[in-house]
């Protein structure tokens, strides 16, 4: 495989604004948890000298193959190590020793180009193919299996929740409808019952199915919970002066993650009029205020880039 085809697999987003606020250390430790086709694995790998280590992880077995042969051709091993786990995972497979010793961390959320191009992985309402939506094929819950058997209030919440879907409950009731004259088992049909369930004018903005369609796919890979665990997980982990990028493509995990460095910078619940009684100090700081989006060259390049936002925190040095 060529360079060449590696970026046709997944163009990475904001690869530039990534390595800048990674700060590479030469001789650090870089763990990156969704390395799909190993796009910024690779940039990270390329700045480390003979004693910096990286792992590269994702919950998708195939793009860790892929990810794999990429940074052979780069670096031998023994500087690289690659994981197939989800973030929930971490805390299990992180050994023991390099717990606290991460020097940066890049989670790239969402689905790679490959996951969400390819008709069989069932992601997209732009390809008709088999209604899955999983990251990780080993898992028994797919999204055919969601659709058959959540509750027309179930999925109501599902799609307000994980979509914002302001149709949510008459395209919940048009799919318990649908699914009682015959199984919904592609995604060509649940675009086309989502379509014709919402009023005209919510055809007119985009593709009716959006929304839905990252609401099953959140819920299928239980993305919420997921991202929950990480930003838990993260002060843990972290090396004195550590830099933690996380990369998002929808206002939900976005705001999760601005929360989060929110809560690592003021973690002190104590009423502002009062002396602080519970004793938590800052963990650090957010490396810029606002969130950092794609040039206009990157989003005419790459249209994924659209929609990515890259939030940056440094933990203190101690
Ligand atoms: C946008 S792609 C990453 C692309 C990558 N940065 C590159 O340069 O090719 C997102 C990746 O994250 C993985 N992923 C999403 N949620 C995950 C989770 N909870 N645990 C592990 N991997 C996850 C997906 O399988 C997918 O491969």
């Amino acid at each position: 495989m060529t360079f060449r085809d590696f970026n046709a697999w997944h163009t990475p987003v904001l690869v530039e604004e990534t390595m800048e606020a990674l700060d590479v250390k030469k001789n650090g430790l870089y763990l990156d948890l969704t390395c799909g086709g190993g796009g910024h694995s690779a940039e990270i790998l390329k700045k480390l000298g003979d004693n910096g280590r990286l792992y590269a992880a994702d919950r998708d077995a195939t793009s860790v193959r892929i990810c794999e042969e990429r940074l052979f051709a780069l670096k031998a091993t023994g500087q690289f190590r690659t994981v197939v786990a989800p973030f929930s995972a971490l805390a299990d497979w992180l050994p023991e020793e390099d717990r606290g010793k991460v020097n940066g961390l890049l989670a790239d959320l969402g689905v790679s180009s490959h996951q969400l191009d390819n008709p069989k992985r069932g992601f997209s309402y732009l390809h008709d193919g088999p209604l899955d939506m999983r990251m990780d094929r080993s898992q028994e819950e797919t999204a055919e299996k969601l659709i058959a058997t959540l509750t027309q209030d179930e999925l109501t919440c599902v799609f307000r929740a994980y979509g914002e879907e302001q149709y949510a409950a008459r395209i919940a009731r048009a799919i318990v409808h649908a699914r009682r004259e015959m199984p919904i088992r592609t995604t060509g049909k649940l675009a086309e019952i989502v379509s014709q369930a919402v009023p005209p004018k919510a055809r007119r903005s985009g593709h009716p199915a959006r929304r839905v369609f990252q609401a099953v796919r959140m819920a299928v890979n239980h993305e919420y919970d997921e991202l929950s665990t990480l930003l838990e997980t993260i002060p843990d982990i972290m090396a004195s002066g550590g830099r933690v990028v996380i990369i998002s493509f929808h206002s939900i995990d976005d705001r999760m993650v601005k929360q989060a460095m929110r809560r690592w910078e003021h973690p002190c619940e104590c009423p502002s009029d009062l002396p602080c009684v519970c004793g938590k100090k800052p963990l650090g700081r957010a490396v810029q205020r606002q969130s950092i989006v794609a040039g206009d060259r990157e989003k005419e390049n790459n249209p994924r880039s659209r929609s990515a936002r890259l939030r940056a925190f440094k933990f203190k040095e101690r």
